[in-house]
């Protein structure tokens, strides 16, 4: 086995379409013999891979199942990284410390095999050595790619051995630099396939659709095996298209429904030999570049789109038919319509599905050779002519296999690879053999020879101005280069980086794509966090990351950045998400609704639009708008219905959903893509006073309150840290000259804060507390006057003025009061935003309304822990502990000009123990609540890997003031 060469893999056949057949196949999945040896030169040639089905196995021989990555079943570990390589860069020779695992089936083969048949590897991470009887087939590279082995005349009934001897690195290894966790083995289907003679080898269905009369062609490439004989049957039975095929040719369906995202309508096809019959779902639709736009169908269109990487928490990248279906139903739940495969091709049922569901998608060739930037991109295979056979091998499995997909709307030619000829070719030859599809590749700015101008996490105003530079003429002067890409949508392939509490910044993003025609859109980074599955000590699910598993050299949590958990809850990112990428914008103004259409291809038809009135947490009426035909990205103004107007009492909240009709393959009927409201609050009665609180509530040195109605307690103090998120401890990439924001705030010590009582008086019928909280060592301070008021046995009231002294040298992340209440946390109801959380560039998917949630879902447990949890806009909460509830009320601000609504944070860790904990799993509560009630809170940004946070959510020092009503109840 030689895995330190620059080719690609040798002796597989040529790479062709994945076909539905009746030809028979055969799995060959399940338990297979196995032993790992740590280094090639360790694996001993000692006849394991001989013709002998009774070979004797020695005592190192155990048994793994295929498919699976030999580091999840119990033989060494997995290893993340994300830029760097983990061993030397000496290409193409791999480390030699490289794990082998020898892998043997023992298996017979039933007669219609015996005839002509291929073996089929669908993914082997990352060379292997494939040996049938003795005789070697070839070696495979290209982990995610898939590798067919004709095995004609080398098959026999009973006893085939079946040898293959896997590397977990290889040449190869240096051309799958992705972000994520190194998992070697046989992790996808092997099968052993029947080739029937006078069947059907390949196919190519390039479909087409005019959009000016509505009409459809199939322009069809057919390969036979071996004989053709008699020719072959083309049918379409929905089109009356039947007729007779040799090689092909273009062939004119007339009138057709469209395919798109939108409109997923498949027309099934087949292609009828003697010997085997293969289905095709054709899709109608024709992909363009017109004028810098992106065009589907004529129509220009959006990409809301997500970066899928395949991972499950337990078995890797072993594709899960319910994983796959879980993810792609979360998807379209939440108004994605585009999957970008990062960065390799996903198992094939992922197409098959998109096709059926509607989703574009961007299929990513298995390519990524980022660990070269390090050493400023010297020897990238990209530009090296040597790697070029396996640059254009990558490709060309990679477009093989899936060219039939009315889904893929582009290839991408990989990920973060640099720039070189090798990239060149891989385009050029993609380009002569499907000119259907629109090329696309990041790495290389000059964008010369692919058809997208594309670019991750480009900051909100380089995007503004992409968007804006076509609406003049071009520069005098411009290159031809230049020339080209202005020519060229844009797209961001990755953007709004999902890690931790994040994204902020989806508004001002979907504000660009809006606004400039050029801009088609984008991928949000990422869908799934790929967290390993653990048990933490007392039974709790967790997830590892990087460096879990004593790796050398690992990237941390980075691997831990989707918008779904390992386990595909949903995080609030996606909630945010499902609004932005919403079909359907609702504006619910004084007297009217304002609707916008945003679907590309289709009217509002499919939606019904559900108005809904509440007061003070009780339903008033509801009932349906009547709209009428809107078009694409036509938006029209409905007068509220007069129903609305008629009601006894006047609405505090009017609400305005848009539901699905029909049931649909990825929802019920009834479910929600879109929602619009308007709130008119009406703020809380102020108690009655009764005069000033005893002294014995409060400690007598803190003069905190401790006790309320029985409720014992400690609070309020002023606070200003939070736990720091992903995004807190990065650096926004406008601002990388700086230190991240946790750092300024650990440096300044606002995770310390302390404060000293000024004066405890006795004042108009209150009792007045000032305080002063500073961080240890330095003189900057937040003064607090808290003006204390009996408003009944259980209840107080408390107007709090928070106005900060000296210079803060970095901004806040929030602005707020601290509360710890004895006994661990039950819940909350409230009044305000929900059901989930929020941060102000982080808002959109909450809404108005009473709501509740457990002491669960007061958090969300983001892997690493960090703040999170903030309920907003909160006129009102019932904080349940074991111990008793607290009521928060906030009272009307009036002319103090106090805030009217806060946020409110509970949970049953200490910010300290959040902050020093590395895993969710690890957390220890201790008992009690911990309470926030924030006036003010900073944004999340996405500095992880992007922008910070935007200049108007940072929350640089400012008074506030808060009147709030306190009161206790039992249980
Ligand atoms: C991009 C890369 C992704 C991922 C992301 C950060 O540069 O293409 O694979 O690493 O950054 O999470």
């Amino acid at each position: 086995m030689n895995i330190a060469r620059k080719g690609p893999g040798t002796g597989s056949r040529s790479p062709r379409a994945r076909l539905h057949t009746t030809a028979p196949r055969r799995s060959l999945n399940g338990t297979w013999q196995f032993r790992i040896f740590p280094g090639l030169a360790a694996a001993p040639d000692d006849g394991w891979d001989g013709d002998d089905a009774g070979w004797a196995l020695g005592e190192e021989w155990t048994s793994i199942p295929v498919p699976a990555h030999w580091v999840l079943e119990g033989h060494g570990r997995p290893a993340y990284t994300n830029v760097r390589f983990p061993f030397p860069i000496d290409p193409p020779n791999p480390p030699d410390e490289n794990p082998v695992g020898d892998y043997r089936l023992v298996f017979d083969a039933a007669p219609e095999f015996l005839e002509g048949a291929v073996l089929r590897f669908d993914g082997v991470e990352s060379a292997a050595e494939v040996r049938l009887n003795g005789e070697l087939l070839g070696e495979t590279r290209g982990s995610r790619l898939t590798h067919e082995f004709d095995v004609r005349g080398k098959l026999r009934a009973t006893g085939n051995v079946l040898a293959v001897r896997v590397a977990q690195f290889s040449d190869a290894s240096y051309l799958e630099d992705q972000d994520m966790w190194w998992l070697p083995g046989i992790f996808r289907d092997v099968d052993l396939l029947a080739v029937p003679d006078g069947g059907v080898w390949d196919v190519f269905a390039v479909t087409d659709y005019e959009a000016t009369d509505g009409t459809g062609t199939v322009d069809l490439s057919v390969t036979r095996n071996g004989a053709a004989g008699e020719p072959a049957r083309f049918r379409i039975p929905e089109l009356d298209v039947d007729l007779e095929v040799t090689g092909g040719g273009v062939i004119g369906v007339g009138g057709v429904e469209p395919w798109s995202a939108e409109t997923p309508r498949l027309y099934t096809a087949e292609l009828v030999t003697p010997a085997e019959t293969v289905t095709l779902r054709l899709g109608f639709r024709r992909i363009e570049v017109r004028d810098s736009v992106l065009l589907v169908n004529g129509a220009p269109i959006q990409l809301r789109g997500v970066n899928r990487h395949e991972h499950d928490p337990e078995r890797g990248r072993v594709f899960s038919p319910e994983r796959l279906e879980q993810d792609l139903l979360l998807m379209k739940q939440h108004n994605v319509n585009a999957v970008r495969t990062s960065h390799y091709p996903p198992h094939p049922a992922l197409l098959d599905r998109a096709d059926e569901l509607g989703l574009f998608v961007v299929l990513e060739c298995d390519l990524e050779t980022h660990g070269f930037e390090e050493i400023g991109w010297r020897g990238n295979p990209s530009a090296d002519p040597q790697w070029r056979g396996a640059y254009l091998d990558r490709m060309q499995r990679t477009v093989h296999r899936d060219k039939n997909h009315a889904s893929i709307v582009m290839w991408s030619l990989g990920n973060e690879s640099g720039t070189g000829e090798n990239l060149e070719a891989m385009a050029a030859w993609t380009r002569a053999f499907d000119p259907s599809r629109l090329i696309h590749y990041e790495g290389d700015w000059s964008s010369t020879y692919v058809d997208v101008y594309s670019r991750m996490y480009a900051s909100f105003e380089e995007t503004r101005r992409i968007g804006e530079e076509v609406l003049t003429p071009a520069p005098f002067g411009a290159t031809a280069a230049e020339m080209h890409r202005r020519s060229l949508p844009f797209m961001q392939c990755e953007y709004a980086h999902a890690m931790g509490n994040s994204p902020g910044g989806l508004e001002e993003y979907q504000e660009l794509f809006d606004r400039y025609p050029r801009l088609a859109g984008g991928f949000i980074w990422e869908w799934i966090e790929h967290g390993i599955a653990t048990t933490g000590a007392d039974g709790r699910r967790g997830y590892l990351y990087g460096g879990d598993f004593g790796e050398h050299t690992h990237d941390g949590n980075f691997v831990i950045d989707g918008l779904v958990s390992a386990d595909r809850e949903v995080r609030p990112g996606l909630v945010a998400l499902a609004h932005w990428y919403s079909p359907v914008r609702i504006e619910v103004t004084d007297g009217a609704v304002v609707i916008q259409n945003r679907y590309d291809h289709v009217d509002l038809s499919g939606l019904r639009f559900v108005w809904k009135a509440e007061a003070d947490g009780r339903e008033l009426g509801r009932g349906e708008l009547k709209v009428g035909r809107v078009a694409s990205w036509e938006k029209v103004v409905i007068a509220l219905p007069d129903e609305l107007a008629d009601l006894a009492e006047s609405p505090e909240i009017v609400t305005v959903e848009a539901v699905l009709v029909d049931k649909q393959l990825w929802a019920e009927a009834g479910h929600v893509v879109g929602r619009g409201q308007r709130a008119w609050l009406t703020p809380a009665e102020p108690p009655l006073e009764t005069g000033v609180p005893p002294r014995s509530a409060f400690d007598p040195v803190s003069l905190r309150l401790r006790e309320l109605g029985g409720l014992r307690l400690d609070g309020p103090v002023t606070s200003l840290w939070r736990v720091p998120t992903d995004n807190d401890r990065r650096p926004g990439w406008e601002e990388m000259d700086k230190p991240a924001y946790a750092a300024r705030w650990e440096l300044l010590g606002l995770n310390r804060l302390l404060t000293r009582v000024v004066s405890a008086t006795e004042q108009d019928g209150a009792l007045v507390v000032r305080t002063r909280t500073v961080p240890p060592g330095r003189d900057c301070a937040v003064d607090a006057e808290y003006v204390w008021r009996q408003a009944g046995p259980n209840a107080m009231t408390v107007e709090v003025t928070l106005v900060p002294d000296g210079t803060w040298p970095v901004e806040w992340p929030r602005l707020g009061l601290d509360l710890v209440l004895e006994g661990a946390p039950t819940g909350m109801a409230w009044r305000g935003l929900g059901p989930g959380p929020s941060y102000p560039d982080l808002a959109a998917g909450p809404f108005w309304g009473d709501h509740e949630a457990s002491a669960d879902e007061l958090l969300t447990p983001y892997v690493l822990p960090q703040e999170s949890g903030a309920r907003a806009g909160v006129r009102h909460a019932s904080i349940g502990t074991e111990q008793g509830t607290l009521v928060v009320t906030v009272l009307p601000g009036g002319a103090s000009g106090g805030v009217e609504e806060v946020a409110v944070t509970v949970s049953p860790y200490s910010r300290k123990t959040l902050a020093t904990t590395a895993h969710q799993h690890e957390l220890v509560a201790d008992g009690r609540t911990h309470v926030s009630i924030d006036l003010f809170q900073a944004g999340v940004g996405t500095a992880a890997c992007g922008e910070g946070v935007l200049p108007r959510y940072r929350l640089a020092a400012r008074p506030g003031r808060v009147t709030l009503l306190l009161e206790s109840r039992e249980g």
